[in-house]
């Protein structure tokens, strides 16, 4: 078994950025990123933080928006019409999920498709889905698609099975799998019988947000498997981060396995900071 190590990779991308992020500098361009937080759940607001603290070690500058109750669809549309406007700040992240009351549709329409680095706006996700002059894609799909590539694992012919349909992750990964070749399988909630779906797979992608929901004998043997699962689970000493794959049970049988924490998570950061910074030299130089 070979580890998929998203912490030592993604660090070796971040030290490869930060000649380009200078470049930018030396242009008189400072690569900027908005994110705008209507929730105030802790995960958003852990993850928020985290790509907040990498872009400011990096040298990114990153406006946080953080919109408190009561605020309503215009609320919103009428900051991201700002940002969109702005010529100082390059891209723009609204993290999700996004409150009940709030139209996701209606808001991931209004991103400017030129700043969209999370390629959730329709125009976005319509060029993934043709595979026609793509440049953003959501980071967790990137960052998979990214760790697959570093270990040069071959995608093409092989069946590759998604526990999970966001269009955050499971949907947009299964279009990007596609074009490289592979064969698809993408059970969602309603799926009847997962384990046996899982079972096929020669590349297993959990990104369903149930901890440990992967046994060891869901698994064919030598199966190369992706966590992107990050869940907070309680235990005797107070809380740990685990993924949707039981990791210690099922990583002797596989030939590729991401660890969480250090595998997936990291990846996603520097997949944000490598589309800032691809945005900002496509949009600027
Ligand atoms: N919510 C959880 N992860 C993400 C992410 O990578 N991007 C956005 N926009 N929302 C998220």
């Amino acid at each position: 078994m070979i580890l998929l190590d998203g912490k030592k990779i993604s660090t070796q991308i971040n030290q490869g950025i930060t000649n380009r992020i200078k470049i930018l500098k030396e242009n008189n361009i400072l690569p900027s990123l908005a994110v705008i937080l209507a929730n105030e759940t802790i995960e958003s607001k852990t993850y928020v933080s985290m790509k907040q603290k990498m872009c400011e070690k990096l040298g990114i500058q990153c406006k946080i928006i953080h919109l408190i109750k009561p605020f309503n669809n215009d609320d919103i549309l009428k900051v991201l019409s700002d940002l969109n406007k702005a010529n100082n700040i390059h891209t723009i992240l609204v993290q999700l999920p996004l409150p009940k009351h709030i139209d996701k549709n209606k808001i991931l329409s209004a991103i400017s498709p030129e700043k969209d680095v999370d390629g959730l706006n329709p125009l976005n996700s319509g060029k993934l889905f043709q595979n026609n002059n793509i440049h953003f894609i959501p980071c967790t799909v990137r960052a998979c698609m990214e760790l697959l590539d570093h270990y040069k694992i071959d995608i093409q012919g092989k069946h590759a099975v998604i526990v999970g349909s966001s269009i955050l992750v499971g949907l947009p990964l299964s279009t990007c799998l596609l074009h490289r070749g592979a064969t698809i399988t993408l059970c969602n909630i309603n799926t009847v019988d997962t384990k046996s779906q899982v079972n096929n797979g020669d590349i297993v992608i959990s990104c369903c947000g149930v901890p440990r929901l992967i046994k060891k004998d869901w698994i064919k043997k030598g199966a190369i498997v992706l966590d992107v699962g990050i869940n907070k689970i309680n235990t005797p000493d107070g809380t740990k981060l685990v993924g949707d794959v039981d990791f210690d049970n099922v990583k002797d049988i596989t030939s590729y396995i991401t660890p969480v924490p250090g595998g997936i998570g990291p990846m996603t950061i520097s997949m944000l900071i490598k589309q800032i910074v691809e945005a900002c030299e496509r949009n600027n130089i």
